[in-house]
């Protein structure tokens, strides 16, 4: 199947993942993104990220041909905090914060505003998507779509099928992610999928290592990149995801498998109650000189 670019697609949470998710979508033709959130500064502030991550990627690499310029790619994004705003869209890709209670209620309010054609697609980084399939009454539209950050350049995204996701949801799924560019491994539902299942764990130990001063935050990032060859340390790493969405995630988990392995650092907690949240906020682990906050 071939998805419609003419039929709009709903991105919820205009944050580090939902401006991404909208960017990538209108510079690869999708011509009526509506991206919605709380409230009308949290926009503003998304369509300015947008514009300032726009200039970093064309100072970077040049856009693929045939990519709209920055204005044409802008007007096809619509800024919205009203739910009625999805009254006809086909797809929704949904990212707002990691917590149940809010996942829940969104989704309650999707169900509302949506037509019963339209496919969700959770973008989570641990909650199951049986979970999220049974909040709304169409289970077998539900899907997960892992993306990676920054979304717009990383290659590929990792499916989820939950209990009761249709082919027919798949194949949606797949064509919007055709559209968007990007590849796909498709895995069954359990709590932090494949990804999250190994990284919040490796990342949280690596915390632990910190918070116990058997290394510097520095020097343990270094041993992953020089011994592992690994491109990002976990620090570094965990500081691109956001500290807080890494202290959500590993609840979730705990929560999920009744697992003390999956109990988060206390330094991570510090860090996230002192508004250190990476580079989102220009410290977390780390220090970021280059972030304008
Ligand atoms: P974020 O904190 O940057 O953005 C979340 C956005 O959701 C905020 O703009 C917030 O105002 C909005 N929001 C909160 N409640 C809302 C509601 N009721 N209705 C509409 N919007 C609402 O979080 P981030 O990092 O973008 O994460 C979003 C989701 O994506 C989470 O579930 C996270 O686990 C997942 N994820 C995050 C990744 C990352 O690297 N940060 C990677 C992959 C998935």
């Amino acid at each position: 199947m071939t998805y419609d670019l003419d039929c709009p697609v709903g991105v919820i949470g205009a944050g580090t993942m939902g401006t991404g998710v909208a960017q990538n979508l209108a510079s690869r033709g999708f011509k009526r993104v509506v991206l919605l959130d709380l409230s009308d500064d949290i926009l503003k502030q998304a369509r300015a990220r947008i514009r300032q991550d726009l200039r970093m990627e064309r100072m970077l690499r040049p856009p693929p041909e045939g990519s709209p310029d920055t204005k044409t790619l802008l007007a096809r994004i619509s800024f919205e905090t009203d739910y009625r705003s999805l009254g006809e869209a086909g797809f929704v890709i949904e990212n707002v914060v990691e917590r149940w209670p809010v996942k829940q209620e969104v989704y309650r309010l999707l169900d509302e505003a949506c037509p019963d054609t339209c496919v969700f697609a959770a973008n989570t980084s641990a909650i199951p998507i049986t979970r999220i399939g049974g909040a709304t009454n169409r289970a077998d539209r539900v899907a997960g779509i892992h993306f990676m950050n920054p979304v717009p350049l990383k290659p590929a995204v990792e499916v989820i099928r939950g209990v009761h996701t249709s082919v027919e949801t798949l194949d949606t799924v797949q064509s919007v992610l055709r559209q968007m560019g990007k590849e796909w491994i498709v895995v069954n539902d359990a709590p932090g999928f494949v990804t999250n299942r190994v990284l919040m764990l490796t990342v949280n130990e690596a915390i632990f290592l910190v918070h116990e001063n058997v290394a510097e935050p520095a020097d343990v990032d270094k041993i992953f990149k020089s011994c592992f060859g690994h491109t990002m340390g976990p620090l570094e790493t965990a500081d691109l995801i956001g500290l807080d969405t890494i202290l959500d995630s590993l609840v979730v988990l705990y929560e999920s498998f009744n697992d003390p392995k999956f109990r988060p650092c206390p330094l991570l907690r510090q860090l996230v109650d002192a508004g250190y949240l990476g580079r989102k906020t220009g410290r977390g682990l780390l220090t970021y000189d280059d972030v304008d906050v």
